[in-house]
């Protein structure tokens, strides 16, 4: 192959080269991942054709060599051939003989589907990266005064004696100190500068840990925990009480979600191809493999309507924090792993936690 054709073939963009009669001649790798089938399969198809469920890109070939002019659009949305919906800017230019006459087009198609899902897991590592700096500074400052107070309210109750009607207040403020300590902690852990300790560590004994804690807790007596655990899958490296504050945020948020009576299931895998999801957040993706928990509920799963990956505090829960997945997300990318946000076709959330099984080798 020359340095052209490797150029061609090796580019991002899809690239059509069409003739006068707008007949495609040839396309690259990245055309035919767009158009779903091969070069070889397509040469000679008119754009009509070619395009027939998105006739706005063969009518701006069409132009491009009636009046002999380039055209760019962006934002254009394309149907894919199996249906997923692709975001496309595409431009096209006339091809033509040093005497000005028409001899083909050349159309460019690049997908920015991609270009988003690498822009969306960037602005959520700066939204991550700024919960950071709170969890530091905040979380330690909070914690002296609430010793504090602490010590006043129970200094406060040990005076008050058995039968003082003001025992209830003492009660409350002590409650609510420790709520917002065990609020704190979870900031705090998840900050890798914190308590971590990787070791070698069975995921399915974290699972099981954090299911029994949850079946225990006598609150989720009317759900059905179910465990499809792959039981070939190696040990990994990890820091255990993180992935157990990973999979308790996860659990909780599943049962949170589930109507009366549902089940929760949590299923192993080691995966196949590369993980996508329509909330998407991409970490790392490392070499020698991953594994894979899914926490599947039956509950109304994601709302698209909220948007992406749910910001730090964003909550629907009248008692939420919406830090649950924030803090869970921070544990997983300190694995160099990955958490995927979807929701299964016949309802309910999905979502998938990908954890390098190479760690710290
Ligand atoms: N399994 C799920 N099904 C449907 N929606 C979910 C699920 N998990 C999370 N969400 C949505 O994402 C939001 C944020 O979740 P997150 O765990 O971060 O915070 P939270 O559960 O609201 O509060 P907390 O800080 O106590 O965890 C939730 O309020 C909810 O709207
Ligand atoms: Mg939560």
């Amino acid at each position: 192959m020359n340095l052209e054709s490797h150029l061609i073939a090796s580019l991002f963009e899809g690239i059509f080269l069409f003739d006068a009669q707008a007949r495609l001649l040839r396309t690259n790798p990245s055309g035919e991942r767009i158009l779903g089938r091969s070069e070889r399969a397509l040469a000679g198809t008119p754009a009509d054709d070619l395009f027939s469920e998105n006739p706005e890109l063969a009518e701006l070939v069409r132009v491009s060599l009636e009046e002999s002019r380039a055209l760019v659009h962006s934002g254009l949305e394309y149907v894919s051939a199996g249906g997923k919906v692709m975001h496309l800017s595409v431009s096209v230019s006339p091809l033509q003989e040093p005497d000005g006459t028409i001899i083909g087009a050349a159309l460019l198609v690049r997908d920015e589907t991609m270009l988003k899902d690498i822009d969306r897991s960037r602005r959520r590592a700066d939204q991550l990266a700024t919960l950071e700096v709170m969890n530091l500074g905040m979380a330690h400052e909070i914690k002296n005064p609430l010793g504090g107070i602490k010590g006043a309210a129970q200094l406060l109750k040990s005076d008050l004696g058995e039968d003082s009607p003001l025992l209830e207040y003492s009660d409350v403020i002590l409650r609510e100190v420790d709520r917002i300590d065990g609020l704190l902690e979870g900031l705090l852990a998840a900050h890798p500068k914190g308590e971590v300790h990787f070791e070698e560590l069975n995921i399915h004994e974290v699972l099981n840990e954090v299911l029994n804690l949850l079946e225990l807790s006598g609150e989720t007596s009317d759900l059905k925990f179910s465990r499809l655990f792959d039981p070939s899958l190696p040990a990994i490296r990890g820091d255990r009480n993180g992935l157990t504050q990973v999979f308790l945020n996860l659990l909780k948020n599943a049962v949170e979600a589930s109507p009366p009576g549902s089940e929760v299931i949590v299923r192993t895998l080691i995966p196949v191809g590369t993980p996508r999801g329509h909330l998407i957040s991409t970490g790392a993706r490392p070499k020698g493999g991953v594994l894979e928990v899914d926490v599947m509920d039956l509950g109304k799963g994601f709302d698209p309507a909220a948007g992406e990956f749910p910001a730090p505090f964003f909550t629907t829960k009248p008692k939420g924090v919406g830090l649950g997945l924030a803090i869970t997300e921070q544990i997983i990318r300190n694995h160099e792993g990955a958490m995927v946000l979807d929701n299964r076709e016949g309802g309910g959330a999905l979502v998938r936690v990908f954890l390098p099984l190479n760690k710290g080798d």
